[in-house]
């Protein structure tokens, strides 16, 4: 892994790299080694800032190619507003899981700006919080037990630490093997902590229409769109549909208390409620730039359009976005690594997402979270 703060440049000692203590090397067996060390951070640094320039947009240099989406400022103001509307679902909430207060070892994978992991640091001093992701792009100026790593989760994991929560979040366009994943997942969890994924898919759906139906996706510029990008990303083995099966996945790899949420998020302010039109409205603003940083890479590499078909296709499903009512499936999994030393009592589970009824009071956990929403709305099977 590689450090964006550069302590990895530091070779002798403890001290970091700016540090107080730093020892005189009297034995070095590398002679004047100050040219090896900084040539070796130099080339550490830019294996991860040499990024690729393409039809316009900034991608991402270590393990070039691995994911799909830019990481240039367009791309990092579209996540941050993702953030919130992350929130919006979660009624204000960070994660849905039921962490306990002394939670101490969190890691959040493919984490983007670094802004969950900056907020959940903040709302839990006690704890240490480690983003990692593809691109070293996260703030330098961040809560004392915050931390960032250039890393690719789809490589082995080698952290010194087990985890007691793990963190995430729309990782789906750069990752080729979920039960793998979840594998690494649980090597690296304390017993009794907990995992939570959420995800999109992609096809799309429309009011009244499942994303799987083919008939309105062949209609519709925007839903055949998001089929395509859903063609490109299959076509290097990456299953945009997999977060229908991470229940079983999950559970076959050993983890309990598994709990699934589905939402859709409006893609415009067409459904009834004030919060529902909020998020629709964001989403709309979202897929200003994210049509075509969503979708331009794996279409060019993948599907082998050139630029003027993709800003074709781009034009079209923007137009058909104003005009339909459609929406974004998304996929929330909390669960468990059962602790063998306690008995696992099912703990209780609150989490309340903006399409939980209101004036019902707390959420109660009755399994009926997987159950397809009735709003009008189509849940994909
Ligand atoms: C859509 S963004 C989501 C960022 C963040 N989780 C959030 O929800 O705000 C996906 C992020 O995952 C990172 N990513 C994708 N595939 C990855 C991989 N295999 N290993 C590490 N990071 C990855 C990307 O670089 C990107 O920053």
């Amino acid at each position: 892994m590689t450090d964006p703060g550069d302590e990895g440049a530091s070779t002798s000692g403890s001290s970091s790299f700016l540090g107080q203590h730093l020892e005189i090397d009297t034995d070095s067996a590398y002679g004047d080694d100050s040219e090896s060390v900084l040539s070796a951070f130099t080339s550490a640094m830019s294996a991860a800032t040499d990024y690729r320039y393409e039809n316009g947009r900034r991608y991402h240099a270590y393990d070039d190619g691995a994911y799909y989406l830019p990481n240039d400022e367009d791309e990092l103001d579209r996540l941050d507003l993702q953030h919130e509307m992350w929130k919006m679902v979660l009624k204000g909430a960070l994660y849905m899981s039921p962490i306990p207060d002394s939670v101490q070892s969190v890691l959040d994978v493919g984490c983007g700006t670094g802004v969950w992991s900056i907020q959940f640091a903040e709302e839990h001093p006690g704890a240490q919080v480690i983003g990692t992701d593809l691109s070293p792009v996260q703030p330098s100026f961040v809560p004392p037990n915050c931390s960032f790593l250039v890393d690719n989760a789809e490589k082995e994991w080698a952290f010194d630490q087990k985890f007691d929560f793990v963190h995430v979040r729309m990782l789906c366009m750069g990752m080729h093997s979920w039960p793998r994943f979840f594998r690494q997942c649980w090597e690296n969890m304390e017993p009794g902590g907990w995992l939570e994924v959420r995800e999109i898919m992609f096809p799309w759906g429309a009011a009244g229409h499942g994303p799987q139906d083919l008939e309105q996706i062949a209609k519709s510029p925007l839903l055949e769109w998001s089929d395509l990008v859903r063609q490109g990303a299959a076509k290097v083995g990456i299953d945009t549909k997999a977060c229908l099966r991470f229940e079983e996945l999950l559970r076959g790899q050993g983890f309990v208390n598994v709990r699934r949420k589905d939402v859709q998020w409006p893609l415009g302010i067409w459904p009834k409620g004030e919060e529902q039109k909020k998020l629709g409205a964001y989403a709309v603003e979202n897929l200003k730039s994210g049509l075509q940083g969503i979708s331009t890479a794996v279409f060019s590499r993948n599907l082998g359009m050139s630029r003027e078909e993709i800003e074709v296709r781009l034009a079209h499903a923007r137009k058909d976005l104003k005009e339909g009512r459609y929406y974004a499936p998304i996929f929330m999994y909390s669960c468990q690594k059962p602790d063998v030393q306690k008995a696992s009592a099912e703990p209780a589970f609150e989490a309340r997402t903006i399409s939980d009824a209101p004036a019902s009071g707390k959420h109660s956990d009755n399994g009926k979270d997987q159950e397809p929403e009735s709003n009008g709305r189509r849940m994909p099977q």
